[in-house]
């Protein structure tokens, strides 16, 4: 994969297809300070003509970048906000400002208290109003919006539903600003933000589509393979009321920022062939044979040249010489990249990062016996503490325990000492509020629960309470969802586990979906301690090899190694998942798959397994991906 950033605009056959400009990245980070640069020079266009500018502005984990680049900008170039009015998309209702979750304390935190905006100039609907104040509010905000002479440039994000602000599916075209009703799917993936689904709010107050389409200039963003789908849908598919993003199409001035993940499921990503024509390297035949052989539902080795021709696929197999030799080709590289255990790393110095306390063995389980079974040094380094995901009732429970057991060694006094501790921890509890952050200690009782399960989940896989290291990152210790840029104290911690261990291999999460980002922050931090590790002198560059997550698997093109799992293997690593006890049942994050980690695990390892055999590769009962590398993309 390629190390440097790309940014790819639509060739004149995407254009067909894509009925608004697209820019995909591959770096997310450049996005953010190209979105944040046409911000900075739309201001500073505005104040040389004496004028204001005038800004929509989204919230969620999507904009997060470009404000800490806006941040960046004012510190350390003067970038001058006093010439800025901005428009907020929208709010829960109800909500006050100054709760966890609420929209004015989000832009608070990320922005405005950070640049020198003018307060007058702060236009957000309001979550605190009566609800009969509501549509005199709305139209108030129009009436704001329009007094400012209207919105020069709208950021926007996307919700996995299609939302544009939240306008949910079923939204109109011509809609203003009004209080509108959640989308399930839309509340599903807010639920870790209210540390559970039936805090979220039911309602909001959005700005409309309409509203929207008036301003000058609009840029969505978008990244994450889980917004891949909608991406696809708001781009290639016809304006309709069930992807309110893809509205957006009527405009004159909009543009669709996305980084590649998001941008997976676009026809040129995905089938580049059908828009454009391509360059048959390796790596592109492979996915167009294995897409191919799946389409048709023909094993690689069954394709015939007329399969390829019905397909528009000519000049792929003009540049094999013959179908035969193509699928050929394709069949033995892709047979050669499963390894069984005797071509495993064996004795060796290996590192599994796990973003969270169960990432491990829901990821990469089969493998982590396999390494054991080699006698590899295996450290499992916990880079979080997990905590924000564990329920108060489970903390309940375990103090419920510490005092019992209390009563078991020192009696009547030991209870006593031990309640002095835990009752005012009960009392919290009791008389916390829904999203209140918990105490400091609180978090560390979550911590070690999750710890306690951690070290349980990986003995099952063959490993030792000595192989768990808690590495505990400061970037993610705020107690809440939202978590803190990456420092360099969280690079050190793992650089120093790399000058400690000198790893020959290490696993790293590359699955970049996570609701919250915490998997992306964690790969951000091993690759630039990877950096710094392998510039030392007579260091040996580990062996990177990147797993993916809960949320999907490697593609089959894509991956380097398949390992097979028998049946035994695979209950092996779902025993190791179920340790997870407090993440089981109902996890506090599950996104939007009702499915518990487990199932989840399973049916992607049985999944791969299957896809594998009706390619006409070897059968396996179940079977886990992975893509390796030197140097982190
Ligand atoms: C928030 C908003 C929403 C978000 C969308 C994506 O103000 O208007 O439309 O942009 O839900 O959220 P993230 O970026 O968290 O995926």
């Amino acid at each position: 994969m390629s190390n440097t950033t790309r940014i790819q605009a639509r060739s004149s056959h995407t254009m067909r297809l894509e009925r608004l400009p697209v820019l995909i990245f591959d770096d997310p980070a450049q996005m953010a300070r190209q979105v944040a640069r046409k911000v900075a020079n739309l201001i500073q266009d505005r104040a040389v003509t004496g004028r204001m500018a005038v800004l929509g502005l989204p919230t969620g984990s999507t904009p997060i970048g470009v404000y800490r680049e806006l941040v960046r900008m004012h510190q350390e170039e003067g970038l001058d906000f006093s010439n800025v009015i901005t428009f907020n998309l929208d709010e829960y209702y109800p909500m006050k400002p100054d709760a966890l979750q609420s929209y004015h304390r989000f832009m608070e935190e990320n922005l405005f208290k950070n640049v020198n905006i003018s307060r007058k100039n702060i236009h957000i609907p309001r979550g605190d109003i009566a609800r009969e104040e509501v549509d005199t509010h709305c139209d108030e905000y129009e009436w704001q919006i329009k007094k400012a002479g209207g919105i020069d440039l709208m950021l926007l994000g996307i919700g996995r539903s299609g939302h544009i602000g939240f306008n949910e599916p079923g939204s109109r075209r011509d809609d203003r600003t009004r209080m509108v009703v959640l989308d399930e799917v839309t509340r599903r993936d807010a639920a870790g933000d209210f540390f559970e689904e039936k805090n979220v709010p039911r309602e909001a107050i959005t700005m409309g589509v309409g509203s929207i389409l008036e301003c000058r200039e609009i840029i969505l963003m978008a990244t994450g393979e889980h917004k891949g789908h909608i991406i696809r849908k708001a781009v290639e598919e016809e304006p309709n009321s069930s992807v309110t993003a893809s509205f957006l199409q009527e405009h004159l001035h909009c543009a669709f920022y996305v980084d590649r993940a998001s941008a997976s499921e676009l026809t040129r990503e995905k089938t580049p062939w059908i828009v454009g024509d391509v360059s048959w390297n390796a790596e592109m035949a492979r996915k167009a044979v294995v897409w191919l052989a799946k389409k048709i539902k023909k094993p690689i080795l069954h394709l015939e040249t007329a399969d390829f021709h019905h397909h528009h696929m000519h000049d792929l197999v003009n540049a094999h010489g013959t179908a035969d030799e193509l699928t050929y080709k394709v069949f033995m590289e892709l047979r050669d990249r499963i390894k069984y255990q005797p071509e495993l790393p064996k004795k060796k110095s290996c590192i599994c990062f796990s973003p969270h306390p169960d990432d491990d063995v829901i990821s990469m389980g089969g493998m982590l016996g396999k390494l054991a079974q080699n006698k590899n040094d295996v450290a499992v380094a916990y880079m979080t503490n997990g905590s924000v995901a564990v329920f108060d009732m489970d903390v309940e429970r375990h103090l419920r325990f510490l005092e019992m057991s209390a009563r078991l060694h020192g009696g009547a006094d030991g209870e006593a000492r031990i309640k002095a501790f835990t009752r005012p921890i009960f009392d919290f509890i009791t008389h916390k509020k829904p999203g209140q952050i918990d105490t400091a200690e609180i978090q560390q009782l979550k911590a070690y629960i999750r710890y306690t399960e951690a070290i349980a989940g990986i003995e099952v896989m063959g490993l030792h309470e000595k192989d768990a290291r808690f590495l505990d990152m400061p970037f993610y210790k705020t107690g809440e969802v939202k978590k803190a840029p990456i420092g360099e104290d969280d690079v050190q911690i793992v650089l120093d586990l790399f000058n400690e261990r000198k790893p020959d291999h290490i696993y790293v999460a590359g699955d970049l979906s996570d609701p919250h980002g915490t998997h992306r922050m964690c790969y951000t931090a091993i690759k630039r301690a990877l950096e710094k590790y392998n510039q030392q002198e007579g260091v040996k560059k580990p062996l990177v090899w990147l797993y993916r997550g809960a949320w999907q698997e490697w593609e089959i093109e894509k991956a380097d190694i398949f390992l097979p799992m028998s049946k035994a293997d695979l209950s092996q690593k779902i025993d190791a998942i179920y340790k997870h006890e407090s993440q089981k049942d109902r996890a506090l994050f599950p996104g939007s798959d009702a499915r518990e980690f487990w199932e989840r695990a399973r049916d992607r390892n049985v999944g791969l397994a299957r896809e594998m055999d009706a390619l006409g590769l070897p059968e396996f009962y179940a079977a886990e991906a992975y893509v390796t590398c030197h140097e982190m993309p």
